[in-house]
């Protein structure tokens, strides 16, 4: 029994990793307390998560959300906006703050909550993405740690525990390959928001879920994996391993491998990260090898899937390149789930707005900001 649990706050709570991590907590009263948790919109599942974990506070994004909000409940602070995920993440009643947020926005939480000294538990790879070398370098000067959730990232992390990191020659993302591994590009164009919203093997939001139907997905994970674990682009490689068992790998310089394995369940990874180095008990799924019989893999097509090698691309180049990438990426996944674009114009969108915007080598906070923004504008002005 902990006599001081830590107190958390989930940023993202009514989201698919959020509401895991909720889950996940319930089980570990005895280490971890919710103090804070928040929402974009959706009112309807916070209020009912109020009940469920009773925190001290609760984030609304959105301003009519959080009025509606306050009507309906007691005994909550209610935050709202930006300035209140800031608020929240600075107070002294949390400990470790947990993004579990979606795209860019879960970048100035992340930085306000290291400048604080709170732990961070990160499934927002955006955050990396977009700033990887400031947020690292902060993590470093206020000595905190960034504990990945995303599921390859803590295969890695498990994989590389106890092993002197400069024995490691390479390390390999695996990819489940998406809905469309075997779909012919010819047919890219036609593929509809539905089709694309059917992961084989995750249950994830919509964005994540689009990402990983382009491999842009995977291709923000090999940015992620760079930051995290200081790799050069050549030593991180991506496989297609369509069973999703093997979360991914490290390979050391005498020729071993070594492998995460599990069922896919996002619960393992987000647990991990809470309660990294420890391990505790699980109530999941586990694998049956006879059931399976077999696991594959193969090279993925970075021609099909062009998004991946334009992520390795923006890598290579450095600088504000892959917050480029990222922002062309959100405004055209938001547009394809909109109905704006067709599915094979994510991918064009993202190369022309690298191709167009300036790629600042050594970026400040601000020119990263500034290449957000000017790239939102200029797809959406291509999309005008
Ligand atoms: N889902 C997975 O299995 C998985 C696995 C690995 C990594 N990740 C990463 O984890 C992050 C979250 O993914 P997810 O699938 O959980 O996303 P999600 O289901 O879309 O949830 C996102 C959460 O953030 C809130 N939100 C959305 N836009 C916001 C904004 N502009 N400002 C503040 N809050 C906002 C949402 O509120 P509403 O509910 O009101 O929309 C929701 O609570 C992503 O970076 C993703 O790449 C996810």
């Amino acid at each position: 029994m902990c006599v001081n649990p830590k107190n958390i706050a989930i940023l993202g709570s009514t989201g698919s990793i959020g509401q895991s991590s909720i889950a996940v907590l319930k089980n570990l009263r005895d280490r971890f307390r919710i103090t804070y948790l928040t929402t974009n919109v959706n009112i309807e599942l916070l209020e009912y998560q109020i009940r469920q974990v009773h925190p001290y506070g609760v984030v609304v994004l959105n301003p009519s959300q959080a009025e509606k909000l306050k009507k309906r409940i007691e005994g909550v602070e209610v935050l709202v906006g930006t300035e209140g995920l800031l608020e929240v993440v600075r107070r002294d009643n949390v400990d470790i703050v947990l993004n579990a947020l979606v795209g860019f926005a879960g970048l100035r939480p992340t930085i306000e909550a290291i400048t604080h000294r709170k732990h961070i538990a990160l499934a927002n790879k955006e955050t990396l993405v977009v700033a990887g070398a400031i947020v690292t370098t902060l993590a470093r000067e206020y000595n905190v740690p960034i504990v990945p959730i995303d599921s390859e990232h803590s295969a890695i992390l498990q994989c590389l525990t106890g092993e002197e990191r400069s024995t490691v020659k390479k390390i390999i993302l695996t990819a489940s390959g998406g809905p469309f591994l075997n779909t012919p590009a010819e047919q890219f164009p036609s593929i509809t928001v539905e089709e694309a919203l059917k992961h084989p093997n995750w249950k994830m939001g919509n964005k994540i879920t689009i990402d990983s139907a382009t491999l842009m997905n995977k291709g923000l994970e090999v940015i992620e994996a760079h930051w995290l674990f200081n790799l050069e682009p050549q030593h991180i490689e991506v496989v297609i391993h369509p069973q999703s068992i093997i979360h991914s790998m490290v390979e050391f310089i005498d020729g071993s491998i070594k492998a995460q394995l599990g069922y896919p369940d996002m619960k393992i990874p987000i647990q991990y990260a809470l309660t990294y180095p420890d391990r505790l008990p699980l109530e999941v799924c586990t694998v049956n090898f006879p059931q399976l019989q077999c696991l594959t893999f193969l090279a993925p097509d970075l021609v099909k899937f062009r998004c991946l090698q334009l992520a390795y691309d923006a890598l290579t180049l450095g600088g504000t390149a892959p917050a480029v990438l990222n922002a062309a990426n959100e405004v055209a996944v938001h547009a394809f789930l909109e109905r704006k674009i067709t599915f094979d114009r994510i991918p064009q969108l993202i190369e022309q707005s690298l191709a167009a915007q300036r790629n600042h080598r050594v970026p400040e906070f601000e020119q990263t900001l500034e290449a957000d923004r000017t790239t939102r504008e200029f797809v959406r002005n291509l999309l005008a």
